[in-house]
């Protein structure tokens, strides 16, 4: 068992990874749960795998559990699914002082957790995130959206969560492809500043992806407290250094709006692609050496992940990809942040950057 703090003022909060943890949760989530009853909020999906094993814990302790099963997938983050969730979460009377329980992926948790912070002016939730990207990103740091017709998580709020309660076993029946997709935000936190867990990524990407429990606990626990610091030091990205969780995410917001948000390509592969595009940009740039490009591209190739425009299924040219960018709700002052290399590990916040010759660029990469 491993527990790491977020450690922010009058609102720090653990995250607990345990294998195993799911069915104790009767006794881990107690404190968070006030008058004998809890509500969970989980997805088609997660309740079909998982939300048996957290009702017969949450059972076993004598509570009364009350159950919304949401649709699976983006379109959940939604002003439709926030609205008709705060209804059920005012129909059965939570309040203030009490804990929603968020069962699921990314999806699942922003979602609760922006209702959770906009209801009675804001209200408690633990996440219980049971896909890797969840759990070893999204469930931490308090970033809570839905989407807009505008864009991707363009309605939201900070509101960190109570507690995180990681069960590396609820791995077991996600998908191969959202495990792999996942991933890619694993490889990110060697990439901004951790050369050395780049390397260890390198050595066991294999056995993470087939699910061994070792490497697996590993990787939740180094990533999570990667997050877990760089949180800390800057809660609500004013400083630049969360900011830096953005690597790979600015190419890869236009790779998934030109794949319409679509299972065509998953956040996750796409910011796999998004990392690879950052490094060779870097290196066309004179930022960083060729060789540090091309050991990214080839490490993520190597776990299955795509690289390249081609292997994301896309032809468009840059100036498209571009226009996709300038919808990035990074943009500040008409200009858009990106996040380039020096070398892996040593990540940056680059504001000077032309797009012109970031049109160029994607025009050779296509
Ligand atoms: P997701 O929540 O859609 O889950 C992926 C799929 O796996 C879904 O179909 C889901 O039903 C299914 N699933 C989840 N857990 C399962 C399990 N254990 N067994 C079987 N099926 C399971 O997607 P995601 O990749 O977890 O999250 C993506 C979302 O996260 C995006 O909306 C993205 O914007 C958001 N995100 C938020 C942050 C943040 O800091 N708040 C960070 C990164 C991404
Ligand atoms: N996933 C980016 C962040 O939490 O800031």
């Amino acid at each position: 068992m491993t527990t790491i703090t977020v450690a922010l003022e009058g609102r720090g909060y653990d995250i607990l990874i345990e294998d195993g943890a799911l069915d104790r949760a009767g006794t881990l989530l107690a404190p968070y749960i006030r008058r004998g009853r809890v509500l969970v909020v989980t997805d088609g999906n997660v309740a079909a795998a998982q939300l048996g094993r957290l009702r017969a814990a949450l059972d076993g302790a004598g509570l009364a559990v009350s159950v919304e099963v949401l649709p699976p997938g983006e379109g959940t983050k939604s002003w439709a699914q926030l609205a008709a969730l705060t209804d059920a979460m005012l129909a059965r009377g939570i309040e203030r002082g009490d804990h929603v329980v968020a069962l699921g992926g990314g999806v699942i948790g922003d979602l609760v957790g922006f209702a959770a912070a906009i209801l009675k002016r804001g209200c408690g939730f633990v996440q219980v995130p049971t896909t890797l990207l969840a759990q070893v990103d999204s469930s931490v740091g308090g970033k809570t959206a839905i989407n807009s017709a505008a864009g991707k998580n363009l309605i939201g709020a900070f509101h960190q969560p109570g507690f995180v309660l990681i069960d590396p076993t609820t791995l077991d029946t996600l998908p191969q492809r959202e495990v792999r997709a996942g991933y890619a935000e694993v490889v990110k936190y060697g990439l901004i500043d951790d050369a050395a867990f780049f390397a260890w990524c390198e050595a066991n990407a294999a056995a993470l992806l087939a699910g061994d429990p070792a490497a697996r606990a590993s990787a939740i626990a180094h990533s999570v407290a990667a997050k877990a610091a760089i949180v800390a030091a800057d809660e609500r990205e004013t400083s630049g250094t969360r900011a830096l969780l953005n690597l790979g995410h600015t190419f890869g917001h236009a790779l998934e709006a030109e794949t319409g948000f679509s299972d065509r390509l998953l956040h996750g592969e796409a910011v796999a692609a998004g990392i690879a595009l950052a490094f060779r940009f870097s290196a066309c740039a004179g930022l960083c050496p060729p060789g540090d490009a091309a050991r990214v591209t080839a490490h993520l190739r190597a776990t299955g992940l795509p690289v390249t425009l081609a292997d994301c299924g896309i032809d468009a040219d840059g100036a498209t990809l571009v226009a996709h960018m300038a919808h990035d709700k990074k943009m500040d002052g008409g200009r858009l942040p990106f996040l380039l290399a020096r070398g892996i590990g040593r990540t940056f916040l680059a504001k000077d950057v032309a797009l012109a010759d970031v049109t160029a660029f994607l025009d050779e990469e296509a």
